[in-house]
This record gives C-alpha cells, structure tokens and sequence, in this order.
C-alpha cells in the first residue's frame, strides 16, 4: 500500500486499479471510503473481506453522475427533487433495484433495493468519471471501528490490505451520509447524517425517522454498537474523572479536547471521529467523557454515533 500526494496521475492510477479489480481507499465530503468496482463481484468480495465486514450489511454505491443510476434503478419523482436539492453531497437514497441491474448482488447483499450516492469531493468526482463504473465504497476502516476523516486513519485501520490510499486532506463535513429510504410511500431516514431531517422535510414535504438503535436493524448497519474506541465512552459528562479524557462542546471547563469551542454542531461533526481517533489511547486514558451534544439539526447524527460509540 502506498499513499501518494494527490495529483491528476494518482487519480488515473486509482482508475486502473480500480478496473483490475483492485481496492482504493479516497477522501469523501463525509469520511474516507474504500472504493471496489461495483460492477465486480470479485472485487467487491476483496472489499468485504478488507473490511472484516459481514456480507448481511450492504454497501452504499457512488456515482459520478445522477444519470448513472438509471443503469440499476428506475427513480421516481422524490428522487429527482432530492437528487436536484442535495446532489452532489452526502445524502444516500435507497431505492429499488431494477432488473438487469449492473450492480453485482454480494454489493447489495442480494436485497432488491440498492443505496446510491453522488459525492460532492473532487477527488472522488474525478476517480468516478476517471473510472466511468459506480464504486461500492464502505468508509474506510475496520467494520464496525471509528470512522477515518485523515488518510492516516485508513493506513493504521487497514493498512496492507488496500492498494492505494488517495490522501485528500481532513474530510469536511465529517460524519457520514444521511440514509433515506425511498423504497416505500413513506420516506425514512435509516441513518441520521449531515443532511438533516428538517432539509429533507422542506424538499419532499414528508419524512419520518425510523426507530433508532436496535438488534434488527431495517438499514442492516444500523448496528447498536458501532464506531466503537477501544475505550469505553461515558455520554453527557460535565466533568472529567481521574484517568478520563473529556471531549467538550462549547465552553466546557478543563476539555482534553474540544469538539467547538463557540459550540458550532458542524465544526463538532468535522471534528467528532479525528478527535476520538486521538483520545482512543489506553496509554493516556482509562476512559472518555463527552459532554452534552445538543439534539438538534446535525446534533442527531452527532449523538447517533456517539450513542453507537458507548453502547457496550
Ligand atoms: O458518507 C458515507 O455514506 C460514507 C462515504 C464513504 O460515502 N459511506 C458509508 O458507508 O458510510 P457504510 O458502508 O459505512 O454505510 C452504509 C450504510 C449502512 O448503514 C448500510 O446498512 C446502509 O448504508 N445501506 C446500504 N445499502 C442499503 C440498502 N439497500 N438498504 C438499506 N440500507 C442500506
Ligand atoms: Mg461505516
């Protein structure tokens, strides 16, 4: 595995592996995926296997372009609108697989609907038209780990088992895509993300969140525990214990670390993986406090990961 300094050659390079079957790890808006042809069963197989991740749990498939969906799906109205509103940008829509679909099925855990989205990251803009195929891209780390937002974060999760890591810098936004179900009448938020229920809401008019955490997920990686540190994680703290690291948000007195100062839910969902990444050190810390997020906007996905995160 080699990590190069991006240049329009990287990218290309990136393409060929891609196309031979290969796994490249790129920077997205959201976190780092781990690219597969999506198109390649054999390839997509390396990509599960990368990963540690059970073949039950479905993977999200990128384009380069909206059009490129039509090759695995026949969308319908509110696809179109949101598609228009949030496209490019991290929000994923599940919608029903069509016949003939493209996608290999291991891609989609032979469900009949298939989750698509169109990344607003140059980089992974680029490589997806550089390549012309859809990209099976999980976020790059070891199932059910902290997800990377730095190309070091993929390099210590998976290491050797990928062929290249494209290094894009920090990841903007941070937290992953929001996961909407359009299977149904009803759409439904599987998976709060950095588009929130409220922007959804005032595209299609309706929208509910489907239940939270449970031990059957309708989105089959909606696991109870997930982004797991190798320490365990206290929520809601005011004040840190001996041996605990706190995480702050907004003015919180002694914090190892702040999620934001001036207590801005994008620069903490920016910053939530890095920073756990950097507290997660059995070394240092016996434990981590994290202050109280506020429920609201991005604060749900926030707390979503946050509550996976603890869950023991
Ligand atoms: O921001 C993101 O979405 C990142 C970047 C790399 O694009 N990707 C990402 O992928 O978070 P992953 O594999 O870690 O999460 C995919 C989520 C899982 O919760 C999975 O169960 C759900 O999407 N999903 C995928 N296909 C689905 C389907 N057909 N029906 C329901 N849920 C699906
Ligand atoms: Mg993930």
């Amino acid at each position: 595995m080699n990590t190069y300094p991006t240049t329009p050659d990287t990218i290309v390079g990136g393409a060929t592996i891609l196309r031979a079957g290969g796994l490249v790890a790129f920077p997205t808006e959201t976190v780092y995926g781990l690219g597969a042809d999506a198109t390649q069963p054999k390839a997509v197989a390396r990509l599960f296997k990368a990963k540690g991740r059970p073949s039950f749990n479905p993977l999200i498939i990128h384009v380069g372009e909206k059009d490129w969906v039509n090759d695995f799906s026949t969308p319908d109205s509110r696809f179109q609108q949101l598609s228009k509103t949030f496209w490019p940008g991290p929000l994923t829509l599940v919608l029903k697989q069509r016949d003939n679909s493209a996608i290999a099925s291991l891609a989609t855990a032979g469900l009949p609907s298939v989750a698509v989205r169109c990344p607003s990251h140059e980089i992974a803009n680029v490589l997806l038209n550089t390549l012309g195929r859809p990209l099976a891209a999980p976020s790059a780390n070891r199932s059910g780990s902290v997800s990377p937002t730095l190309a070091t974060h993929v390099a210590e999760s998976l290491g050797n088992t990928v062929d290249l890591i494209i290094d894009g810098g920090p990841c903007s936004v941070g937290i992953e895509s929001t996961v909407l179900d359009l299977t149904r009448p009803k759409a439904t938020i599987l998976r709060p993300g950095a588009i929130t229920l409220e922007q959804i809401r005032s595209s299609i008019g309706s929208v509910t969140m489907a239940n939270g955490a449970t031990k059957t997920p309708k989105s089959p990686g909606q696991m109870l525990s997930h982004y797991a540190p190798k320490l365990p994680l206290r929520l809601k703290a005011k004040t840190a214990e001996t041996r605990e690291a706190l995480l702050g948000f907004g003015p919180t007195a002694a914090a190892t670390l702040n999620l934001s100062d001036s207590g801005d839910l994008a620069e903490a969902a920016a910053n939530l993986f890095a920073m756990l990444h950097l507290l997660d050190d059995p070394h240092r810390f016996k434990s981590i406090a994290v202050a109280t997020i506020p429920e609201t906007g991005l604060g749900i996905a926030i707390n979503d990961r946050l509550r996976r995160a603890a869950f023991r």
